[in-house]
Order: C-alpha cells, then structure tokens, then sequence
C-alpha cells in the first residue's frame, strides 16, 4: 500500500489524478470505478483539465460507479448520476453510453443488483477503483456490518450515514434511506484502487482502517488485503497516521 502525502486538498486532487491517469495512459480502453462524494471533486477537476490539455482522453474508457441512491431518478440533483454528470461525464470525452450506475428507480432492486454484477463481469473487471471512505469506516455503502458483503447488494444506510449526507438536502427526512452499492468482495477484485481522503474528519478512520484489525466493523480495513492501493490524502486526513506511523506516508 502507498499512501501519499499531499499539503491540501487540492494537492492531494491532483494527486490522485495523476495516479489514475497513468492507468489511461497504459490502457486508453480501461475499466474506472468512480465513486462520488467530496472527496474525488478535486480529482475530476484535474482529469478534465488533462483532457483538455489532451493529455489523457476517456473516449474509449467504460466506467462503473459504485452507489446509486434509491428513489432517486437519475435527473434528481442529489442522485450520484447527475453528481457524475456535472462533475465528470459531461466535461471529459467520455460516450454515455459507455458510463454505468446502477439505477435508483429500478422496479426491482435486486433484480438491478443481479444486473449490475453480470455488467461488471461482462466488462472483464475493473482496471481502477476510485473510493472515498465513509465516517464510520465504510466504502460504497456498504456500512459497518458483521460481515463484508460480496456482490452488489441493497443497503440501508445507517443514521450516521444519513447524517452526513443530510447536508446536501433540503431536511434529513428527504435523504433516501436505501441505496444500491457494489459490494466489498466486487471492489476487492479492481485490479488498482485509489483511495482519497481528506480532512479531520477523516483522520481518526483513516487511522484505524489502514492500521487497525481487519473487520467487517470497518469495511475499509479490508483494503490492508488488496494488492495493489494508493492513498491520496492531505495533511489532516493523514494526522493520525503521521503520528503513530510516520514511516508508511510517502512525500
Ligand atoms: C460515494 C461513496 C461513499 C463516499 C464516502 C465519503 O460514491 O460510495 O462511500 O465515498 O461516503 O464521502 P465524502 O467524500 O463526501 O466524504
């Protein structure tokens, strides 16, 4: 595992958009798994600013995002389909019809699980995984648990989630309680994941998931056995780590 040490967030952004970029330039066909949220914000701006300095290019890039939201169309201003769309799809050189979530408004929820999973097996997998990790320690939404979750699943999302994610709506009671999120096992198989985390709010997670035991109480800690992770992070995402494990932050 690399963890990266950046000086702010906008450093780390770049970071982080440096490390994916090298998969498209090895691989302009490639498989991303995004992820929404804060925390690759800085990324997506920096991979459009790639694009259009025609360092990079999406046009022959499949993507597959991690959560949907359910009940969410995908023209709903909180749903992750629009968040992709303002955020990335529609800045980069990407064909939407090579970009993937699962839908919020299916009539079948695990039916549009079972969907998703053969999607991503029909795509031979996923070359990059893009992640941000939750509060209490989860990624996609797959939430502390008693045990790690394998394939896309229906989740409900815990009061802690629903919380943190109140900000962006009207009042807590508009914040869908269910979501659709690619499971732990499916982002374990992404043959590269790039994790990004920032802020003090995320130092003490930060800590316990990369250093702490391996549980399902954590789900990110699962991700001290994937084989190949970079943590892009900024100074007060990383203050834990920096001092009780200085020696594993790169510069
Ligand atoms: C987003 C997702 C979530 C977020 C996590 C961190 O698609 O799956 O796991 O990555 O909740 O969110 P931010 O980045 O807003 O702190």
């Amino acid at each position: 595992m690399k963890i990266l040490f950046s000086k702010t967030a906008h450093d780390a952004g770049i970071s982080a958009a440096r490390v994916f970029a090298d998969v498209l330039k090895k691989k302009p066909n490639a498989v991303v798994g995004l992820a929404t949220g804060s925390s690759p914000i800085g990324m997506y701006d920096e991979l459009t600013e790639m694009t259009k300095r025609g360092e990079i290019s999406f046009r022959d890039v499949h993507s597959v995002n991690l959560d949907e939201y359910v009940g969410l169309t995908p023209e709903h201003d909180q749903s992750y389909n629009y968040f992709m769309h303002k955020n990335l799809f529609d800045r980069v050189d990407i064909k939407a019809e090579n970009t993937n979530l699962p839908s919020g408004i299916a009539k079948d929820p695990t039916a549009e699980c079972k969907r998703y999973d053969a999607l991503i097996a029909s795509m031979g997998g996923i070359d990059i995984q893009v992640l941000g990790i939750g509060n209490n320690g989860h990624i996609g939404f797959n939430e502390p648990a008693d045990a790690f979750t394998k394939g896309t699943t229906l989740v409900n999302l815990t009061d802690s989630t629903i919380d943190a994610n109140s900000r962006f709506f009207a009042s807590r009671d508009l914040v869908p309680t269910r979501a659709i999120s690619m499971g732990v096992g499916q982002i374990m198989k992404a043959k590269r994941i790039l994790l990004i985390a920032l802020g003090k709010g995320k130092a003490e997670i930060l800590e316990r998931a990369l250093f702490g035991d391996v549980t399902p109480r954590v789900p990110a800690s699962i991700l001290q056995f994937a084989e190949d992770v970079t943590v892009c992070a900024d100074e007060d995402a990383l203050s834990v780590i920096l001092e009780k494990h200085p020696e594993a932050v790169t510069r």
